[in-house]
């Protein structure tokens, strides 16, 4: 069978709005008749929602290292279970989060560097085939803004192990970002998520429409 649907993954830091854009746009697809399936790491199928929970558990102390394998493995059952057989029905799969949350928050945040490539490269090899994103779409906001969103009042999303690190890590998370975005530029779309967020969906919007687009021809 073949793989002909398309990857699409959301990319930023905590607090860029992944969430609510990733629901504008489940409706754009919805409206517009496209088959799809959206998902989000970790988890995303049960074996990989246990790892999640084991990884953002605030109780939980872990290495560096420990950490990155984790999010690996989970990828892993969560490609296989859930997003390869999605592509091979040719479905366009959504995911919030995928291989470069690890060399963002794991290479750069913690200062793994290398090794996070290697391990994930191994971590997307199925049967012989790397999956990487067919696109990334990185919403890029400062991490005074990201967390000032998700410590502000009423935000309806719990505070992980994550959120809580340091400044200078979730400055290493962003400059990381924007490294990536230089070194994978092909794979990668950043949208000024500072906008208001209308004007952060018109912006998904058109990578989207252009990428679908592409499907066609
Ligand atoms: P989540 O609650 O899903 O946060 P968000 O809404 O910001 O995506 O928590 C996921 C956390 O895990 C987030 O802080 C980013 C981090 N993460 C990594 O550090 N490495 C990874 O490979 C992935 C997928 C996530």
């Amino acid at each position: 069978m073949k793989d002909s649907g398309k990857f699409i993954v959301l990319e930023g830091p905590d607090g860029s709005g992944k969430t609510t854009q990733i629901a504008k746009i489940e409706d754009y697809l919805r409206e517009r008749g496209i088959d799809f399936v959206s998902t989000r790491e970790p988890g995303g199928v049960q074996v990989a929602e246990k790892i999640r929970s084991v990884i953002l558990d605030v109780e939980n102390d872990m290495s560096g290292l420990t950490e990155c394998l984790l999010y690996a493995a989970a990828r892993r059952e969560h490609l296989i279970q859930k997003v390869i057989p999605a592509l091979n029905e040719g479905k366009v799969v959504i995911c919030d989060r995928y291989v470069m949350s690890s060399l963002s928050y794991q290479g750069y945040g913690r200062r793994l560097g290398e090794v996070v490539l290697e391990v994930n490269k191994r971590a997307i090899d199925v049967e012989g085939k790397q999956y990487w994103a067919d696109m990334n779409i990185y919403l890029d906001v400062t991490p005074e803004i990201g967390l000032q969103r998700i410590h502000a009042k009423h935000a309806d999303r719990e505070i992980n192990r994550l959120d809580l690190e340091s400044n200078d890590f979730h400055h290493r998370v962003r400059d990381g970002y924007l490294k990536l975005e230089q070194e994978y530029a092909e794979q990668f779309k950043k949208i000024d998520a500072s906008q208001n967020e209308d004007a952060v969906f018109a912006d998904i919007k058109e990578v989207i429409d252009n990428l679908l687009l592409s499907n066609r021809v």
